[in-house]
């Protein structure tokens, strides 16, 4: 305790206010690992109440830790956005990340009370989903910069000091509040297929489990990965939250065609969604991909002298990006095969009637 107290002296007299909150927050964990929560969270509240935080991340940002080889920077800090793209998501995922965010905004109340859980959350699920997106609104409603580490780079780049790194990205992250932020977190499993690293692999989530252990308790951490079976089975226990970021389906695909459509757009997303069938034609979509293709249409739409999006180039590049195909009979037996009917088909994508019916007769 006398340390963080020298340290925290120290601090103050050279004008280090990296070095006041960090010491203040050991010194914050070593007063509630004694049961002195009450202090403890005395001392977070003071921190947080100081309006320092502006300073502090500029300050961090001249002092993100490099790799040693490259000198290049190994992670990147995201000052929290004043605002954020609208995510949908299912209520389920919905309400386990509102937890999350509530969970870490009281962490001195809960503190108090002797629930001093770890702020740990793993997102999972197929690319696209919005993952990375929650991380950045995690950070918005928290007030909490993002400490961004993409593992894909760090683990290929760097495998031989991937383990050191590793190190100094936790211990950055514990210097100042902040959010740990480990996307692409797989990249460190997946290093196992090549034969020659496995050594260095081992090192590596030595490290990654050592370091997470370590974690002081006042710290943030969010990991996102595409392929969760890959993770080592001992990480994966480390997480106290597993939230699922699934594919839309039903209301979600309703939601995000509104919002993709855009605002003032009511009328384009009403055709969409009072189409039969075609709702059928967003399943097994990323919403990624789903922005995407509206924002395509959009242009080809403004290209073409339309005040809306393209419907029918919407419609083909759906097409092309189910399909990888490219003709025009095709494309007319897919929309039918979605649910489309003839005369729906005619006026959305301007292909004659007689056309469809002759290519859609037997079908
Ligand atoms: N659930 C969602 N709701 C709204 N937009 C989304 C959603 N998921 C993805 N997007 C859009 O796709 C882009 C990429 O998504 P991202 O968050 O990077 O997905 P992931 O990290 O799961 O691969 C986002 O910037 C956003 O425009
Ligand atoms: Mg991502």
């Amino acid at each position: 305790m006398n340390t963080e107290i020298l340290r925290i002296i120290e601090g103050g007299l050279t004008n280090d206010k990296r070095k006041v909150i960090s010491y203040s927050n050991r010194l914050a964990d070593r007063l509630s690992q004694e049961g002195d929560t009450v202090f403890a969270a005395c001392i977070r509240k003071k921190i947080e109440d100081t309006n320092v935080r502006p300073s502090v991340v500029a300050d961090a940002l001249r002092n993100a830790p490099l790799d040693l080889d490259s000198r290049l920077q190994i992670v990147e800090v995201i000052p929290p956005a004043e605002s954020v793209n609208k995510i949908i998501l299912n209520s389920l995922t919905q309400s386990q990340i509102e937890e999350f965010v509530n969970i870490v905004r009281n962490s001195s109340k809960l503190e108090v009370q002797g629930l001093d859980i770890p702020k740990t959350l793993i997102l999972y699920g197929q690319p696209g989903c919005g993952k990375t997106s929650i991380a950045h609104y995690i950070s918005n409603q928290t007030g909490l910069p993002l400490i961004l580490a993409r593992l894909d780079s760090l683990v290929s780049s760097l495998l031989g000091s991937t383990a050191k790194n590793i190190r100094k990205i936790f211990d950055y992250a514990g210097e100042f509040p902040s959010i740990l932020f480990l996307d692409e977190f797989d990249a460190i499993a997946k290093a196992r297929d090549d034969q020659k690293e496995i050594g260095e692999l081992k090192r590596v989530i030595n490290s990654l489990l050592q370091n997470m252990d370590a974690m002081p308790k006042h710290c943030v951490l969010i990991a996102a990965t595409n392929h969760p079976e890959l993770l080592d089975r001992a990480v994966w226990r480390r997480f106290l939250q597993k939230v699922e970021v699934k594919m839309p389906k039903d209301k979600e695909l309703v939601d995000l065609i509104r919002l993709f459509c855009g605002e003032d757009q009511d009328k384009i997303a009403d055709l969409i969604l009072n189409t039969k069938g075609m709702i059928n034609l967003f399943e097994e979509i990323s919403p990624s991909d789903m922005k995407n293709l509206f924002d395509r249409a959009k242009v080809k739409g403004i290209l073409e002298g339309q005040n809306d999006l393209s419907i029918s180039h919407l419609l083909f590049s759906i097409y092309e990006l189910q399909n990888g195909e490219k003709s025009e009979d095709e494309f007319i037996l897919y929309l039918k095969s979605k649910g489309l009917t003839q005369r729906a088909i005619n006026e959305l994508t301007g292909i004659s009637l007689r056309k469809i019916k002759s290519l859609t007769a037997n079908k």
